[in-house]
């Protein structure tokens, strides 16, 4: 019974990855001595799939340029990668207690998090903007004194916001559609959030536009384990390839058309 309940759970796990039970089953649940040779180690990813186009469930399954920047570079490695989503910050504290190899959120590079983990060479370019209603008085960040403003928690918009503005300024939301949601029933008069996610919830939302101009300019990057290195340098090498042969510009193309 415990047996099987430990080969249902193994199933669970691998779901949508592998048939279970042939000669095969289990695979890369764990790498634990295997003599069939072929196994793959996994790439555990963390990531927060609410943030598209970068990462965000579609058919049961997380998909954006992260999860396939991500799998691009697992197979570069030899690996197999799983996507574990969680809360935004939950994701750094699965990588520091090795529950996670990388982590992939359309997360910014910054001096804090730095102090905790590695960051790859940066993939992409991030820009934090202020979404309002259409008819706003908020025409930019000035504006934006004694307003109630709109944020995911632990983001960098978070943590600008809340230097610029102070603590009780700020209201915080597990997702960034949540916090888009709360602005357009009114309980916050901006949201500041990531360029590209806010694309995807104003189109999503009657009545809200992004202000011209923008908040700050940061860059994404992989986080990975201090501890991690060797796997740093595999990952900026397999980075670096994915950049010169066009691969990384063919997944943000796919996913962010030319204006
Ligand atoms: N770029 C921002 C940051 O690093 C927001 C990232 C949010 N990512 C997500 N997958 N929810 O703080």
């Amino acid at each position: 019974m415990k047996k099987l309940l430990t080969v249902l759970l193994a199933c669970a796990m691998l779901l949508g990855l592998a048939a279970c039970g042939g000669d095969n089953g289990g695979q890369q649940a764990n790498n634990g001595g295997g003599t069939d040779g072929e196994k793959k180690e996994t790439l555990v990813m963390a990531t927060n799939a609410e943030f598209p186009p970068y990462e965000y469930w579609e058919n049961n399954a997380i998909v954006g340029i992260d999860a396939e920047v991500a799998a691009a570079i697992a197979d570069k490695l030899g690996m197999e990668l799983r996507i574990d989503d969680m809360a935004f910050d939950s994701t750094l504290v699965a990588l520091q207690s090795g529950q996670a190899d990388i982590v992939m959120a359309g997360m910014t590079v910054t001096p804090d998090r730095q102090e905790n983990v590695n960051f790859s060479e940066p993939y992409a370019e991030g820009h934090q903007v202020i979404i309002v209603t259409e008819d706003s008085e908020i025409a930019s960040s000035d504006d934006l004194a004694g307003k109630k403003i709109g944020v995911q928690q632990n983001t960098t918009g978070d943590i600008y916001t809340t230097d610029d503005f102070g603590d009780e300024a700020i209201q915080r939301f597990n997702r960034g559609a949540d916090a888009v949601m709360a602005l357009s029933n009114g309980s916050v008069q901006a949201v500041v959030i990531d360029l590209e996610p806010a694309k995807a919830f104003v189109a999503a939302n009657e009545g809200l536009k992004i202000l011209e101009t923008e908040y700050a300019t940061e860059e994404y990057a992989i986080a990975i384990n201090k501890n991690d290195t060797e796997l740093l340098d595999k990952v900026n090498a397999a980075l670096q390839e994915l950049k010169d042969d066009g691969t990384l510009q063919q997944i943000v193309d796919r996913y962010i058309p030319a204006e």
